[in-house]
């Protein structure tokens, strides 16, 4: 069925000439600098604070805020109740027929590989099947790719067992851990874990001795960080790790929507191939179990268990997938917000209530592009229409809005929901019948000539196009529109082509180092990276001063290697702290890892007006300092933060995101003792000439790879490979010629640019470089 242009009022044209304008950037790829932290998440005890100078109101019930040490009995009673009325939910979910054979799987075996549809059921049951096992003495952890996926699972599976979440009471026996919010303690029994997370854990206890059991989840997403995390977990399960401090076999759970069974047993028992195991004992059925879909009163024998090679056992579990029908687009668009918007408002008017909308884009800026133009549109709907309600999703957002999609649809009421990839397998979004999918996403892509990471806007695989499509049939037949042609989907790559094989490794070679993995070369991983990749993380590394010479990780590598943050970033902050700098380069590390601190300005008036207040923040030396000034001033203001932000063109929840980077960084830092414990973190000042050279020279030594020196022709080149770039309109530093710069970002819209820039001088470029060779 062709796409025909829906029953929408008003001229489209009109509001896309608007956003043309707002959104002029268009489909640019940016170097993601603070990729690790722009999933910083809302601090729940300094978000508290701050309400009660604003009067804002609380946007999540108070029982996740604070745990009491003791549960009043009204909330237990509200806890229980909870548990009950959500049994019978847990029941019906295709997984549940297939607890026994999973708990016996792993009492056979010390590990599992887990394949089941999203929404079967995985992350919720199987660590609770697990937790009555006689080998579950301490704790499950359970990593997620996304920090959003992390706490709302964390919260589900603490409703669904009556338990508080969280780190304070000993009756919480749920909790979570994301980048900048551990909500768990010692008596916690399930632990919700970005993958990061475990890794950071690994570095400091190798044998993970806290845990009875780790199941990997999502495995099919293939992050560098899960494929670190498997190679970790192959080591200390083939016992080639020495596993100080375990008594008992860790027990190790990998779980996929998609994924490559053979590939992970292969992995797991090629390599434990010389290990003593209970191996040999194949058997092999591979029943897809229908019967999960209307769960029988008694389970039957389950079919869908093997015990394969060399101990590891397989499981199946089939999904519940209603009929999805698919639609294409009889022609490319290239505007697929504008088409995107047409169909919301088709499916609005022609489609009867219940059935929310769940849209794939690339990523904030078209989300937000889309958001508005269906709020226009929707306040001209008529009266007699039901309303929409969007809700945005997307890493950077705060987790408070994250949380906002599960909350049920008011009466008369249909959500649209405008998802980054985010929602592909993460994120159950409860109540979607009809999914548009764009057919891209943003992917991170090592850019050789640059040597620099970029995050590019790329054509989805034809896997992630069918995951998308499966959101719409979750709870009853749906459709999907698919915004490319048939013709167009069959050019998709069969599979997404997992991130280790094509981004910057810096990251994931430190954390190696760090956990004494000393050659890399041979580390087992799932799919091998190629040796040059290799070698130039390690070079960058060396650059880095995060490891010498002789390829061995330094103390300031060391250091490095335990905050959460690039390589670059890592470097920037070490060397901060020895110029004594550190409280401000914090700032500044903060601001870079949320996107898009100021607003864009649209219109000519809008600019004029910015021009006074925006000008005090800005500062000759360029976008660091400037960021600087902005996070100085808004943490000052105690009146009205959110006026201060309208003022100066800001954006609040940025804002409010880069406060709570801020404050865990500071945390962080402490720990590490990078800063000196008395220094008065609420102090500010404006700093001297030389205060500012030592920050600038600090983002230098980390930014070495993204310096520019000006060129006799006016044009900057940088350093590192030669490459022509200019100084982006959005910089302050606009149009202005100094000897070199360093820049944060780099964009590309038709050519290179550099994106928060600032000046430094070119002899410390080179003092920098010959430090570094
Ligand atoms: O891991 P998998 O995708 O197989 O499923 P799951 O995340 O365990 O979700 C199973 C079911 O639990 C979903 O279909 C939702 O009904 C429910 N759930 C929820 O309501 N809220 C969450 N945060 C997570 C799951």
């Amino acid at each position: 069925t062709p796409v025909t242009g829906g029953t929408v009022h008003g001229s489209l044209e009109q509001v896309h000439g608007k956003r043309n304008q707002q959104d002029g950037r268009g489909n640019q790829s940016t170097f993601d600098i603070g990729e690790a932290l722009r999933e910083a998440k809302v601090d729940i005890g300094d978000q508290h604070q701050k309400r009660q100078r604003t009067n804002e109101t609380p946007s999540k019930p108070a029982l996740y805020q604070h745990t009491p040490k003791a549960i009043p009995s009204r909330i237990s009673g509200h806890l229980v109740k909870r548990r009950d009325d959500l049994l019978p939910q847990r029941k019906s979910l295709p997984i549940w027929p297939h607890a026994d054979s999973i708990r016996q799987a792993l009492k056979n075996n010390n590990v599992l590989v887990l394949t089941g549809e999203t929404g079967s059921g995985k992350s919720t049951q199987v660590p609770q099947f697990l937790l009555s096992e006689n080998w579950c003495k301490k704790c499950i952890a359970i990593t997620q790719p996304r920090r959003v996926a992390a706490i709302s699972l964390a919260r589900r599976v603490g409703e669904e067992m009556g338990s508080l979440v969280g780190s304070q009471s000993p009756a919480a026996k749920v909790g979570y851990s994301v980048r900048f919010d551990n909500s768990s303690g010692p008596n916690t029994k399930i632990k919700f874990l970005t993958e990061g997370m475990l890794l950071q854990e690994m570095l400091r206890d190798p044998s993970i001795s806290q845990y009875s059991a780790v199941i990997v989840d999502e495995v099919h997403e293939r992050s560098v960080n899960v494929d670190l995390i498997l190679g970790f977990l192959s080591n200390i399960v083939s016992g080639r790790e020495q596993s100080q401090g375990r008594k008992d076999p860790l027990k190790v759970v990998v779980m996929s929507a998609t994924a490559d069974v053979e590939a992970l047993v292969d992995f797991f028992a090629g390599e434990s191939k010389n290990e003593e195991t209970d191996g040999g004992n194949i058997k092999t059925i591979t029943t897809k179990d229908k019967k999960a879909l209307n769960v029988p009163a008694k389970s039957p024998p389950d079919q869908s268990l093997h015990l394969s090679k060399h101990g590891i056992s397989t499981c199946f579990v089939e999904g519940r997938q209603y009929p999805v029908k698919t639609i294409y687009l009889p022609e490319p668009t290239q505007d697929w917000i504008e088409t995107a918007l047409k169909i919301i408002f088709q499916i609005h008017y022609k489609e009867p209530l219940p059935g929310d909308i769940l849209v794939f884009l690339t990523g904030q800026d078209a989300i937000e592009s889309l958001e508005k133009l269906v709020n226009d549109y929707a306040e001209g709907m008529d009266k007699d229409v039901p309303k929409l309600l969007t809700l945005p999703l997307f890493a950077a957002l705060p987790q408070h809005a994250q949380q906002r999609i599960f909350t049920p649809t008011p009466p008369r009421t249909r959500k649209v929901i405008l998802a980054t990839n985010i929602a592909e397998t993460s994120v159950t979004v409860p109540g979607v019948r009809y999914v548009i999918d764009c057919g891209k996403s943003k992917i991170k892509q090592f850019r050789n000539r640059l040597g620099l990471d970029s995050l590019l806007v790329k054509p989805i695989s034809k896997s992630a196009a069918i995951q998308r499509k499966g959101r719409a049939g979750r709870e009853a037949a749906g459709r999907c529109y698919r915004l490319y042609t048939e013709e167009g989907y069959k050019y998709f790559e069969e599979r997404t082509v997992p991130e280790i094989l094509r981004c910057d490794l810096s990251h994931a070679i430190l954390t190696m180092k760090a956990r004494g993995v000393d050659d890399v070369l041979n580390f087992p991983f799932l799919d091998r990276p190629p040796r040059e990749a290799l070698e130039k993380a390690l070079l960058q590394l060396l650059t880095l001063n995060a490891v010498t010479e002789t390829s061995a990780i330094s103390e300031t590598g060391t250091k490095m290697a335990k905050l959460p943050l690039t390589p670059t970033l890592g470097r920037v902050i070490v060397e901060a702290a020895t110029r004594d700098c550190l409280i401000d380069v914090i700032d500044i590390i903060s601001a870079l890892s949320v996107e898009n601190v100021f607003l864009n300005l649209v219109t000519e008036e809008k600019k004029e007006e910015a021009a006074a207040t925006r000008g005090e923040l800005y500062k000759r030396e360029g976008d660091h300092m400037t960021l600087l000034t902005t996070v100085q001033r808004f943490a000052e203001e105690v009146s009205d933060r959110k006026a201060w932000c309208e003022r100066h063109f800001v954006s609040h929840r940025a804002m409010r995101n880069v406060m709570d980077i801020r404050k865990q960084l500071r945390q962080q830092c402490n720990q590490l003792s990078l800063v000196p414990l008395s220094s008065d973190p609420t102090v500010s000042t404006t700093p001297s000439e030389a205060h500012t050279n030592a920050i600038l020279q600090s983002l230098l030594r980390g930014f070495i790879s993204n310096t520019a020196r000006l060129m006799p022709d006016k044009s900057y080149r940088t350093v590192m490979g030669n490459q022509t770039v200019s100084i982006h309109p959005s910089s302050v530093l606009f149009g202005k010629k100094v000897e070199a710069i360093l820049f944060s970002e780099f964009v590309f819209t038709g050519k290179a640019w550099a994106r928060g820039v600032s000046a430094v001088q070119s002899d410390w470029v080179q003092t920098v470089i010959q430090e570094s060779m």
